[in-house]
């Protein structure tokens, strides 16, 4: 019997991702994908520091913030423990209000966010972005992508306006997925003497309150993906991979964005290609 709870332990923890006693801050941690991402993280062992506008949740311990709000970012990162080792955005709005506040919390506040956390990093950590299916076509719009990452909350509404985004809908969600996927390969390298590395991840439609809000707007095509898989995704199904992403066993994957899609990329692909 002592044997067989050996065994058993020693299986469990070599089924463990390498996270343990790790310090992770989570966005968009009240709801969703984020609140399964604080679950998982702390089942393998990590403290997991919450943040999001809404205080609800189930992490170690909270930090409310407003990624619409540069105050509200810089206070909110001034309280995160001064060492931490990884940082999962998930924090997003769906398309369903107005194109600059889609813009704010999902890139300009969650960048800001993040060059604010770099500063606190340990070597070895992990960034990870939650982009969306939504970026798949991202090498058709690099020149609005680039423009998009350099934009601060001051030039957020001339930018909608260049671009006539609120004309377009969901096109403020998009950009936004499309942008954080690319800014894991712009920094590819920017902090590899720190080992620290940034991926994203790219679900397709996940039964979320956002996937409603989402539908609301965009209508079928919002859901469209999901006739191409056998069911639809729940957040325990990304929130492995994020936690993954976040350990030291990803140690070797740097600037890649890994489709978590039940296929719909692989759908996509094998129209694209013929197959
Ligand atoms: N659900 C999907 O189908 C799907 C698909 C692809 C990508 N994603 C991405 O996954 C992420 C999580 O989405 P979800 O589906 O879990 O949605 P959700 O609505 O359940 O969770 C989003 C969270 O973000 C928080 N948030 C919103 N505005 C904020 C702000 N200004 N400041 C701080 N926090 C704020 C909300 O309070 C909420 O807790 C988003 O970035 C979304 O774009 C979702």
């Amino acid at each position: 019997m002592v044997g067989l709870v050996a065994l058993s332990l020693t299986t469990r923890e070599r089924n463990m991702l390498n996270l343990k006693g790790k310090t992770i801050v989570v966005t968009g941690s009240a709801s969703g994908i984020g609140a399964a991402t604080v679950e998982c993280l702390q089942a393998h062992g990590a403290h997991v520091v919450g943040m999001d506008i809404r205080e609800e949740g189930r992490s170690d311990s909270f930090v409310q913030v407003d990624l619409g709000s540069r105050k509200s970012i810089d206070e909110a990162a001034a309280r995160l423990p001064e060492k931490l080792d990884g940082l999962a955005n998930v924090a997003g709005l769906a398309p369903t209000v107005p194109a600059a506040d889609v813009i704010r919390v999902n890139l300009v506040g969650t960048l800001h966010l993040t060059h604010g956390v770099v500063p606190r990093l340990t070597d070895g950590s992990g960034i990870v972005m939650l982009s969306s299916i939504a970026a798949y076509h991202w090498r058709q719009s690099v020149d609005q992508i680039r423009e998009a990452l350099d934009l601060s909350f001051a030039k957020v509404d001339a930018f909608v306006a260049k671009h006539d985004i609120d004309a377009q809908p969901g096109r403020s969600y998009f950009v936004t997925k499309e942008a954080l996927l690319a800014w894991c390969i712009t920094h590819r390298r920017t902090w590899i003497d720190r080992r620290i590395r940034a991926n994203s991840i790219a679900p397709a439609a996940v039964s979320t309150p956002l996937l409603d809000a989402f539908s609301s707007i965009m209508g079928d095509r919002a859901q469209d993906d999901a006739r191409v898989v056998e069911r639809s995704g729940a957040p325990a199904d990304i929130a492995p991979v994020v936690a993954f992403l976040l350990s030291d066993d990803a140690a070797w994957i740097r600037g890649a964005n890994i489709p978590v899609d039940g296929g719909v990329a692989a759908h996509y692909l094998a129209q694209e290609n013929g197959l």
